[in-house]
């Protein structure tokens, strides 16, 4: 179980540098179940996170090299319970003191997905209290407003993780619009796989980042898709299969492959990081350009890259637009973004007891 990095957010707490909090602000439990992570936080209405437990199961997953669904649900029944209960231990909260119960519903894996509401319906049902359903890619984004303590939007989003690769026109932390996907895989799903044909560890965009540091990004020339496209959609399943090729040869071909030899593995990966990164970096551009809007927010587990996160600053720079990429501990998936149900709060959309989770994404 790792504690993120607790982050004081509100405006005059940060400009200090140090986490004011008031116990007389209002506190919501935020829970998030929607993949393989389970995690539960606290946080205040200034935004204040006093309290976020995430319990990774990378290493039930590790031996598949992608999230098993069953699995997945099986270690949420099993851990959700015990985090939610560190989460208001750690920030000496009381269930009675809670103003709402908040929780991903959507998308995500059906089965995760409902340990999570399940729990979070049981809560609010016992004790009377208001139940907010969170879009999940929503909160991501919003992970780049806590970060930045201040108001975010309108901006561009961009959201890149295991499930995902979609970019936003966001008007408002709620109000949101999605511009494009990707038409098959989600560019850390391709990270996890290229991992696993390269013989690193899950998930793989860590252990990617980690072996492309020795390697040529120049080495090999592997696709683009989409790049010099005005359709702003993303596609990795091609560029899977040619490192797939460039590794165990073209079928039906002769022509040998170079041994998977530390030095070849890490210039496929820096080859593959950066085709991904050029697409991620291009498609944003255009999306600013499309939109005219002044500023893009970056989240998702793939935005926890250094090399993303370098070209993306040189390009904004280069643009003249603002750029806010989440912190690390905020791009993976854990709760303390579920703070973005302060503001369903303060709109007062709550949720029936009879809401339900939806897997799929929700295109508006
Ligand atoms: O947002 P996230 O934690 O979960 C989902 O909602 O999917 O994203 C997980 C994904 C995994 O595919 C993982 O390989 C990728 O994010 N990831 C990275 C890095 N850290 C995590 N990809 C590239 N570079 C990283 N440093
Ligand atoms: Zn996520």
């Amino acid at each position: 179980m790792d504690r993120t990095e607790p982050t004081g957010q509100a405006a005059p707490a940060q400009q200090s540098g140090t986490e004011i909090h008031n116990d007389t602000l209002r506190r919501l439990l935020a829970i998030e179940s929607s993949c393989d992570e389970s995690a539960a936080a606290v946080i205040d209405e200034r935004l204040n996170v006093l309290a976020s437990i995430v319990a990774s199961q990378h290493e039930l997953h590790e031996r598949f090299g992608g999230v098993v669904p069953e699995i997945a649900s099986r270690a949420h029944l099993r851990c959700l319970l015990p985090v939610i209960d560190e989460a208001l231990r750690e920030s000496g909260t009381e269930l009675d003191d809670l103003a709402a119960i908040a929780v991903a519903t959507q998308p995500g894996l059906v089965g995760s997905l409902l340990v999570g509401l399940t729990a979070a319906k049981a809560l609010a049902l016992v004790l009377d209290k208001p139940l907010i359903a969170v879009d999940h890619i929503h909160a991501h984004i919003y992970a780049c407003r806590m970060a930045a303590g201040r108001d975010v939007f309108p901006c561009v989003g961009l959201v890149v993780s295991g499930g995902h690769t979609n970019l936003y026109e966001c008007r408002g932390a709620t109000d949101i619009r999605l511009l494009g996907s990707t038409v098959d895989d989600a560019a850390g799903e391709a990270f996890d796989k290229v991992a696993q044909l390269l013989g690193l560890s899950y998930p793989g965009g860590p252990a990617i980042e980690r072996a492309a540091a020795g390697g040529d990004p120049r080495a090999v020339a592997f696709p683009r898709p989409f790049l010099n496209d005005p359709r702003l959609c993303f596609s990795f399943s091609g560029l899977k299969t040619a490192v797939r090729y460039a590794v165990q040869g073209v079928p039906g071909q002769d022509k040998p492959v170079p041994p998977l030899t530390p030095a070849r593995v890490a210039d496929l990966a820096a080859s593959f990081q950066e085709a991904v990164v050029d697409v991620l970096v291009e498609k944003t551009r255009q999306a600013v350009r499309q939109t005219g809007l002044h500023r893009v927010c970056v989240g998702g587990g793939v935005a926890a890259n250094r090399r993303f996160r370098e070209r993306l600053a040189e390009t904004a720079e280069r643009e003249g637009f603002e750029l806010i990429v989440a912190p690390p501990h905020l791009c993976t998936d854990n709760a303390a973004m579920g703070a973005i149900a302060w503001e369903l709060f303060h709109q007062g959309r709550f949720a029936d007891l009879d809401v339900d989770v939806t897997p799929g994404l929700v295109r508006a």
